[in-house]
């Protein structure tokens, strides 16, 4: 069943002057972009000494009540899992991964991140828990998601569902948009600061998104933002396997590796912030 519009983003609603702030943004007006043109993450500024902002709150606006603030389409009690994807599901194939720090700049360990979305066809699965999963942040901050591009729903841009939450904080109710979505300009919840980078990855799509939550956070062991005590591994090359925590040369700059990947030509860490911190 294809559900409905989202209550208040239908048509002939007043258009205030944060929705206009917001589709200015949409349309490239004031989102902070890093020099390789992807959007700055978190983890960019951890480690500068300055508080972190946290990451925005965004409800569907179906909720008259405040426990509905998640949309209608929330469910309890999502499977723990990391991947979504059943076998032969239709859909773009799509990983979602990044860190979640506290405001304090501190990756946060066993945070709870409740992912779900619609399916190829902009449909939720009310009945079971198709497209639905939550997890836990690693030792490091780290989450990733194995799922599938979100489709379209009416009165909706593309976007996935998410509640975040660091052991015994608040509850974040929130949402992750795409970058270049033509509907971002006109959805009345979208917001800017709620983007991820977003790259092709064979068919498939690859984003990263970083989550600030409103905890102070304390720095452990496997910090990203630890300063390094560990020498270089040697040169940055194609063609090999990096981890997290890895540190090569590249160009007379050292670089610490934050997400897991196979190097490749193009990929060179001044360009990927997604894949390399300058240290
Ligand atoms: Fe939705």
């Amino acid at each position: 069943m294809t559900p409905p519009p989202h209550r208040d983003a239908g048509a002939g609603r007043p258009i205030s002057r944060k929705s206009l702030l917001k589709a200015a943004v949409a349309a490239g007006a004031a989102v902070p972009l890093l020099s390789s043109g992807t959007r700055a993450l978190a983890r960019d500024s951890a480690g500068q000494g300055r508080p972190l902002s946290v990451t925005p709150a965004c409800d569907d606006g179906d909720g008259p009540t405040h426990d509905q603030i998640e949309g209608p389409y929330f469910k309890p009690d999502s499977p723990l899992r990391t991947n979504l994807v059943d076998a032969g599901m239709p859909g773009t194939a799509l990983t979602v991964s990044g860190y979640v720090f506290g405001r304090h700049c501190s990756p946060l360990a066993g945070v709870l991140l409740d992912f779900w979305q619609a399916d190829d066809a902009g449909s939720y699965d009310m009945a079971g828990y198709t497209l639905r999963g939550h997890q836990f942040t690693d030792a490091r901050g780290a989450f990733s998601l194995t799922t599938i591009v979100p489709g379209l729903y009416p009165g909706r841009t593309r976007h996935l569902h998410v509640k975040a939450q660091a052991p015994g904080g608040p509850v974040l109710t929130s949402q992750l948009y795409f970058p270049g979505e033509p509907r971002n300009a006109t959805d009345a919840l979208f917001d800017a600061a709620l983007l991820m980078n977003v790259r092709g990855a064979g068919n498939g799509k690859e984003g990263t998104f970083d989550f600030v939550l409103d905890v102070d956070g304390t720095p452990g062991p496997g910090d990203p933002t630890d300063p390094p005590t560990d020498p270089p591994s040697g040169a940055w090359a194609p063609g090999r396997s990096y981890a997290v925590g890895d540190r090569v040369g590249y160009q007379g700059g050292t670089y610490r590796c934050v997400q897991a990947h196979t190097s490749m030509a193009g990929w060179e860490p001044p360009h990927v912030s997604a894949l390399w911190r300058r240290e």
